[in-house]
């Protein structure tokens, strides 16, 4: 959370006060950092320098045509998981050849506009897919670019819902069925067989459990090499950690080094492109949700601070019972801090943002929900009929508003209402 600092009394973000922000823009609005996010991408680009390494960030995290668009400038490739994904990273002007397409259930409409765009490799996560894709590819004259998703068993020691590569989960090929995978994907005249894949889970705050699924890719990628099957990259997708309170994720360099020692211990190692799916990573602390308290109110249990988000803009309390750090905007002489759950107003006890918190409150103070750049806005609703926040990028002292609040009319424009 760099990019957000204190400078007297008032809460920055880059040169610009957060107090500013709310007075042009209004509550509630996402505030991302420009430097946050090119910072965050430059480290993994520095850490992978001298190596065939592609970074993709996994737009799911936050798929705001800005934040694509900065990134692609950056050199970024992209992974996407759906064809709306992938009409976001044209739109920003990405190149298709620089993207990966992941997801458990392509349809098959979304194979065709991703052959046609050119997408660089499909991660395809059963055989099923595997023969609809061969399908899709032939009808339309294409060889589809792929890499098989291995599920290797591995315990990311994460929230359970964002955990993915376990045997238990729905993602990926089992380990043991991925043999025979590859050699059914051999045969496929329509599918050009590239690479191996895999990604184990998200907000992984140790770098043991991508060593150890890049030992179980590495035995496979022997197995296969011993029947003649030849991979050109590995893929280790995303799931690199953040600090939203006292973790402590591994460096960006520090995770790439172990992951460069382990390939170069293996004898082909160094003939492999790696490709990453980073998300979290990237933008989740370039961003914060300001937010203004409307009232304070205390029963005998507890004390609530509702404020004008809800679970609709920010669902990662209610939802994995995450914690956001809560910094006041203009902080208050800290003798008058009470203990406080910050509660949006959705007609739900599950609708809260933080709980517990020691702050110093008046109804009228602006907070700002740290670390909320990733799976942040991209997870709002409009549940309750509330238009989504508006976002806003900071730039030095310029503030760039990078998607408008929603008007309410938007809300329900496509919907009709009966005959008489
Ligand atoms: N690649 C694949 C195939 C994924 O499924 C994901 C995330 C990523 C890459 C990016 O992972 P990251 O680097 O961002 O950890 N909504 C949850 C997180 C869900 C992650 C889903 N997959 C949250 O708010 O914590």
């Amino acid at each position: 959370m760099d990019a957000f600092h204190y400078r007297g009394n008032s809460l920055l973000v880059e040169d610009v006060a957060l107090a500013t922000i709310a007075e042009r823009f209004g509550t509630p609005t996402y505030v991302y950092s420009r430097h946050a996010i090119v910072d965050a991408f430059a480290e993994f680009r520095r850490a992978a320098s001298g190596r065939n390494v592609l970074v993709c960030y996994a737009l799911k995290a936050n798929s705001n045509l800005a934040v694509i668009d900065l990134l692609a400038r950056e050199g970024a490739g992209f992974d996407i998981v759906s064809g709306g994904e992938l009409a976001r990273v044209l739109a920003a002007g990405g190149d298709p050849s620089r993207v990966v397409f992941s997801g458990v259930g392509k349809s098959a409409a979304e194979m065709r506009v991703a052959l046609e765009a050119g997408v660089r490799c499909f991660n395809v996560e059963s055989e099923s897919e595997l023969l609809r894709l061969d399908g899709v590819a032939g009808a339309i004259g294409r060889r589809a670019p792929v890499s098989l998703r291995v599920n290797p068993d591995v315990d990311a020691g994460t929230h359970p819902y964002i955990s993915t590569g376990l045997r238990e989960n729905k993602f990926g090929i089992a380990h043991d069925a991925a043999l025979a995978a590859y050699r059914t994907a051999a045969r496929l005249p329509n599918v050009d067989v590239q690479g191996i894949d895999c990604h184990i889970g998200s907000q992984i705050t140790a770098i043991d459990p991508f060593l150890a699924a890049l030992d179980k890719l590495l035995e496979l990628v022997d197995a296969l090499h011993a029947e003649g099957i030849a991979l050109k990259h590995l893929d280790l997708g995303g799931g690199l950690g953040i600090r939203y309170a006292d973790e402590q994720p591994p460096s960006r360099e520090a995770l790439f080094a172990a992951i460069f020692e382990r390939i170069d211990r293996h004898p082909r190692g160094a003939s492999y492109e790696l490709v990453f799916e980073f998300g979290r990573s990237i933008v989740g602390n370039a961003g914060v949700l300001l937010t203004r308290v409307e009232y304070l109110k205390r029963n005998a249990e507890r004390g609530f601070a509702i404020v004008d988000a809800a679970m609709n803009d920010l669902m990662r309390p209610a939802l994995y019972d995450a914690y956001h750090g809560v910094l006041p905007v203009q902080p208050r002489d800290e003798r008058s801090a009470q203990s406080w759950d910050v509660v949006g107003p959705v007609c739900e006890s599950g609708d809260w943002l933080a709980r517990g918190r020691r702050l110093a409150l008046a109804e009228g103070d602006l907070l700002a929900i740290a670390s909320a750049g990733a799976y942040g806005m991209a997870m709002a609703s409009n549940y309750n009929t509330r238009p989504r926040a508006a976002e806003v990028i900071v730039d030095g002292g310029d503030v760039h508003l990078v998607r408008e609040r929603e008007p309410v009319e938007s809300l329900f424009a496509l919907e009709r209402r009966l005959p008489r």
